[in-house]
C-alpha cells in the first residue's frame, strides 16, 4: 500500500485553483511530446486526464480532432480558453474517465501522460474497461507514468511495476514498447525531501517512469496470440 493516497477530485481541483499542480509545465511532458512531433499520433485522439491541456493542444495543433477529458473542472476551463486563445479546435470536457460516456465514439489514438498512476489501484481495471470500449480496434495508446523500479524517484504514491502493467494491459492490447522515461515535475522547496531531488536548468525535476505503448487488439485475436 501507498504512504501517502492518491488526490481526491477535490484536492486536484484545488491544485489546479491555487496554480499548485506540479505536472504543469507550460508543456507537454518530453516523452510524449516527442512522439507527438513525430507523427505518432493518427486520427482521432482522446487525451485521458489532460490536466490544462498543453498535450492535447500540441495534437491539436498538428491538425487531429481531439477530445482532452479531466476530474477538475478549473484544468478544463484552462484548456479550453487556451484552445481559444491558440485560435486550435479542441474539445474539452471535465469528467470522470472511469464513467467516460462517448455515446459510441471511438478513437484512434489514446493518450495518457499521467492519468494512470494518479488512479487508486482499484479502479485502474474499470480504467482499462474504458479505454478498451473507447479505442477502436488497431488504434493505439501510448501512456506516462511513475515506475516502481530499484532505485526510482518518484512521489509514494502510484508507482507501477512493469508486472503491473503487463498485468493491466494484458488483455485487448499488444505492447510495442515499455521502455524507461522521465516525468518531469515542478517541485517546490522545502515541502518534502523531493525538493532535494536534482533540476534541470527549467527548473523541472526529472523522475523516474515508464512509457508504454500499446495497439488495441481484436479480443479473439489477443487470446491466440
Ligand atoms: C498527474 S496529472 C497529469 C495531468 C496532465 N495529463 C499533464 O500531463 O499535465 C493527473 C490528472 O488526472 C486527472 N484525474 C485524476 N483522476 C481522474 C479521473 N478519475 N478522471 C479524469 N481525470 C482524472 C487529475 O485531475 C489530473 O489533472
Amino acid at each position: 500500500m501507498s504512504r501517502h493516497p492518491q488526490p481526491s477530485a477535490r484536492e486536484y481541483e484545488r491544485l489546479y485553483q491555487q496554480r499548485r499542480a506540479p505536472w504543469n509545465l507550460g508543456e507537454p511532458q518530453p516523452a510524449l511530446r516527442e512522439l507527438v512531433e513525430a507523427g505518432w499520433c493518427t486520427g482521432t485522439v482522446l487525451d485521458a486526464g489532460c490536466g490544462v491541456g498543453e498535450l492535447a493542444l500540441a495534437v491539436a495543433a498538428r491538425g487531429h480532432h481531439v477530445l482532452g477529458v479531466d476530474l477538475a473542472p478549473s484544468a478544463i476551463r484552462s484548456a479550453s480558453e487556451q484552445a481559444v486563445a491558440r485560435g486550435l479546435s479542441a474539445h474539452f470536457r471535465a469528467a470522470d474517465i472511469t464513467e467516460l460516456d462517448t455515446g459510441g465514439e471511438v478513437f484512434d489514438t489514446v493518450l495518457d501522460s499521467g492519468l494512470l498512476h494518479s488512479l487508486p489501484e482499484s479502479v485502474q481495471s474499470t480504467y482499462l474497461a474504458v479505454l478498451r470500449r473507447v479505442c477502436r480496434i488497431g488504434g493505439r495508446i501510448a501512456v506516462l507514468c511513475f515506475a516502481d523500479r530499484p532505485d526510482a524517484r518518484t512521489p509514494d504514491s502510484g508507482r507501477l511495476s512493469e508486472r503491473r502493467l503487463r498485468e493491466l494491459f494484458a488483455d485487448g492490447w499488444a505492447i510495442d514498447e515499455l521502455v524507461p522515461a522521465e516525468i518531469f515535475g515542478i517541485i517546490p522547496d522545502g515541502v518534502s525531501e523531493s525538493s532535494t531531488w536534482p533540476r534541470d536548468a527549467k527548473g523541472r525535476t526529472p523522475m523516474t517512469g515508464w512509457r508504454l505503448r500499446a495497439r488495441r487488439v481484436d479480443d479473439a485475436q489477443n487470446r491466440v496470440t
